[in-house]
């Protein structure tokens, strides 16, 4: 009989239950979210399920990772729709700590990083938002000692961050990559999409197909510069304003010296009124 789903609100708790489940042979899983689910969230627990015996899902929309001028307050909080989901998708355990358990009073330390985290493309935009995301992330891996963490690719270089992290701390906690989920017309999905107006969900597709077509030119041996220059242009003219759309090196996102260089990534995030929108496929 698989145990009922259980919300925790304690570090306390979170790790009494993971050892618990240890302690029985079990392998843990956990999910690392802010709320909002959507299916590509569910996707990161289905893998999970197939990965572990237990899935933790955490909920905690993190201040840390948002800038003055990004909306915290405007956040989705949707955490009663979100445990439904997760009972329906089969998960274990939710760890949805309030702000205080997360950052008691005084709290001073955080992660701070080089590497994929200083590669040029989010961070140059949102130079707050990894060292939040990689503190949080350090303190829910510790608190929980889960086996894995599953993470979607959609934030491929949240992704690259929180990896090497893991492994520069000798946290054992193994961080596995899930394809992004999307929409029947490409666009990938995301709790920012819910903020896209008709017309703009109507153009937003065009972020993934855009992608493709660079993809396809740079495999095809055209100039990278050019094929990204061709993708920023069609984008401007369908109305979005681009942040980057660059092609790096999948593993250390390191701008690309020659196309020799065996896997390559292509990663975007341009805005389509007030959402910006981020997108990565492999070239
Ligand atoms: O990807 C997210 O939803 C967040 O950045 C994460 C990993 C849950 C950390 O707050």
């Amino acid at each position: 009989m698989p145990d009922k789903l259980k919300t925790v609100r304690t570090v306390e708790t979170l790790r009494a239950q993971v050892s618990q489940w240890r302690r029985r042979d079990m392998r843990t899983a956990l999910v690392p979210t802010m709320g909002a689910l959507h299916n590509g969230h569910l996707r990161l627990v289905e893998m999970g399920l197939r990965t572990a015996d237990r899935v933790v899902v955490t909920i905690f929309v993190n201040p840390q990772q948002f800038a003055p001028s990004e909306d915290l307050d405007a956040y989705p909080r949707t955490e009663k729709a979100d445990v439904e989901k997760l009972r329906a998708a089969g998960a274990h355990l939710v760890y949805a700590p309030a702000l205080l358990e997360m950052y008691p009073e005084g709290f001073c330390t955080s992660v701070s990083l080089a590497g994929p985290a200083k590669a040029g493309l989010e961070d140059k935009h949102r130079p707050h938002f990894f060292d939040g995301v990689a503190t949080v992330v350090a303190k829910l891996f510790i608190a929980a000692g889960c086996d894995y963490a599953m993470f979607g690719e959609k934030d491929f270089q949240q992704l690259k961050v929180v990896t090497k992290m893991a492994r520069d701390l000798s946290i054992p906690t193994g961080v596995i990559g899930v394809p992004t989920v999307r929409a029947d017309d490409g666009l990938a999905l995301s709790s920012r999409n819910e903020y896209l107006s008709d017309a703009e969900r109507a153009t937003a597709p065009l972020l993934h197909q855009t992608l493709q077509e660079v993809a396809a030119d740079v495999r095809a041996g055209k100039s990278i510069t050019r094929s990204c220059s061709a993708g920023k242009k069609q984008l401007k003219q369908a109305g979005f304003k681009t942040d980057y759309l660059e092609v790096r090196v999948a593993e250390t996102l390191a701008p690309v010296k020659s196309k020799s260089e065996t896997e390559l990534r292509i990663l975007a995030a341009s805005w389509l009124g007030k959402t910006r929108l981020i997108d990565n496929i492999a070239v």
